[in-house]
């Protein structure tokens, strides 16, 4: 979503000259978008402010001036302390008023030694204030949906720094998928915080799903070849988006689903609203719609009170379940959520050993689901030049990264390829059709 954020300021920008520098060395303004969602990431806030003072103290001394700008979740979360911290940074502005940068960056310019916290969630919607027009994305592109969440599990901060759950009309939705694709885009990944809990408006009025929309996508905007969204909660995985993954061919065989835990005990703390078992059910509707669905997943480990037994039932679920990635995490207690209030903490050297057996277990089931494909056929994206001269780089259905001996044309288009290797985290495979499958579908 900050990748997503980061291309929509930049193209808010455009129109009052702005372009991206290459680094903040040679830059009239440096916007740090930054994450709150654990303490590490708002930690790093503070020592990139350091580093860019030494910047913006250098450019001031040879007559030049550098606007320093923090935006994103931590901008919200800490608005009027980080100007009260960081006396080199000029404004601070949260993820829901970013449409505004023109209008901060002008009264910055006009008066010098002007500060600027906005932080508000503003009535207007930021949507209907960016440019229609966005920068090409590249071959994969990521689209905002939905932005916001109701969920609030106790350890989190984004109900609070995001805000409410907001579903954006399926029109707009839609404008920007075509916008994209006619900029070379193949595959988009619509994203959202809490992305299936999607309920836009329809073009003949009412409201529609996630479902409803990925098929709308599929059959409307042209050169869309693969849709994928992230992320997505167990909650709202109802049965129309559920049939999509069976019946919608550009609906990519990957489903990153986070269950957070095993323990149902831990999920009731954690205020998931639903059981292991739950779970367990969703997977299996999954997979009788595809059967070859990849399954990905967020971990916490180290939630207050979990117990040895607690984590066991996390190591279960994940045997069970059998997942093609997953991420994980150690318990991250954040200011104002109701489990940073609890008198047991767990010790962060049983968050340690909890997470590597964790992350162990997950790595050998990446390392058993990538050889399930060693000597298959299936198309894959190319998206890049490989590390190596004569190689394109590109993903398969299930994500994983694929590496080819092909020529660069075939970037920006799907090719059928057998699986020739399997390595630690990628897969190597050859042509199969020089005619690519993009190629065939204009035929
Ligand atoms: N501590 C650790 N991990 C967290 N996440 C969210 N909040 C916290 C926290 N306080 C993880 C969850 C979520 C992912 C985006 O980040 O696993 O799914
Ligand atoms: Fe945070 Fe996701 Fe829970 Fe919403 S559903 S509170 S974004 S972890």
């Amino acid at each position: 979503m900050n990748v997503y954020d980061s291309v929509r300021m930049a193209d808010v920008l455009a129109p009052h000259g702005f372009v991206s520098a290459d680094g903040p060395v040679d830059a009239d303004m440096v916007i740090l978008n930054t994450c709150h969602i654990r303490e590490k990431a708002a930690e790093k806030v503070y020592s990139e402010i350091g580093r860019l003072r030494l910047l913006k103290r250098d450019r001031e001394a040879a007559g030049e001036r550098m606007i320093i700008a923090v935006g994103g979740c931590v901008g919200q979360a800490e608005g009027a302390e980080i100007i009260a911290r960081a006396d080199c940074v000029d404004m601070v502005f949260g993820p829901q008023t970013y449409h505004r940068l023109p209008e901060m960056v002008t009264r910055i310019m006009r008066k010098a030694g002007t500060r600027i916290v906005d932080t508000e969630f503003p009535e207007e919607d930021k949507f209907d204030h960016l440019p229609e027009e966005s920068a090409a994305q590249g071959t994969s592109a990521f689209l905002s949906i939905q932005e916001g969440c109701d969920k609030f599990c106790t350890f989190c901060v984004v109900p609070y720094t995001r805000g409410t759950e907001q579903s954006r009309p399926v029109a707009a939705i839609t404008a920007e998928a075509r916008s994209l694709t006619a900029a070379g885009s193949r595959e988009i990944t619509l994203l959202g915080q809490n992305v299936n809990a999607y309920h836009g408006e329809a073009p003949q009025g009412g409201e529609w799903g996630l479902g409803r929309l990925i098929r709308h996508l599929a059959d409307t905007v042209p050169d869309l070849e693969r849709i994928r969204y992230t992320t997505s909660h167990p909650r709202d995985m109802d049965d129309a988006l559920i049939e999509a993954h069976g019946d919608v061919p550009q609906l990519m065989p990957f489903l990153h689903l986070p269950v957070q835990s095993g323990s149902d005990r831990i999920l009731a703390a954690m205020n998931r609203q639903h059981t292991a078992a739950d779970y367990m059910r969703i997977i299996d509707k999954l997979r009788s719609a595809r059967p070859d669905i990849g399954l990905s997943s967020d971990f916490i480990v180290g939630f207050p009170d979990e117990s040895n037994q607690d984590f066991a039932d996390t190591l279960r679920l994940i045997r069970e379940v059998s997942f093609a990635q997953a991420y994980s995490f150690k318990y991250s207690s954040r200011p104002g959520t109701p489990a940073s209030g609890s008198e047991y903490q767990v010790e962060e050297s049983i968050k340690d050993d909890r997470l590597a057996t964790l992350q162990q277990l997950v790595h050998a089931q990446q390392v058993a689901f990538n050889h399930t494909k060693a000597g298959l056929t299936m198309p894959v994206l190319f998206e890049r030049k490989g590390r190596r001269p004569g190689q394109v780089q590109g993903r398969s259905p299930y994500m994983q990264p694929v590496h080819a001996e092909a020529p660069e044309r075939l970037i920006g288009t799907v090719a059928t390829c057998r699986i020739t290797d399997v390595l630690n985290n990628s897969l190597r495979a050859e042509i199969v059709t020089a005619e690519t499958v993009s190629e065939r579908a204009d035929a």
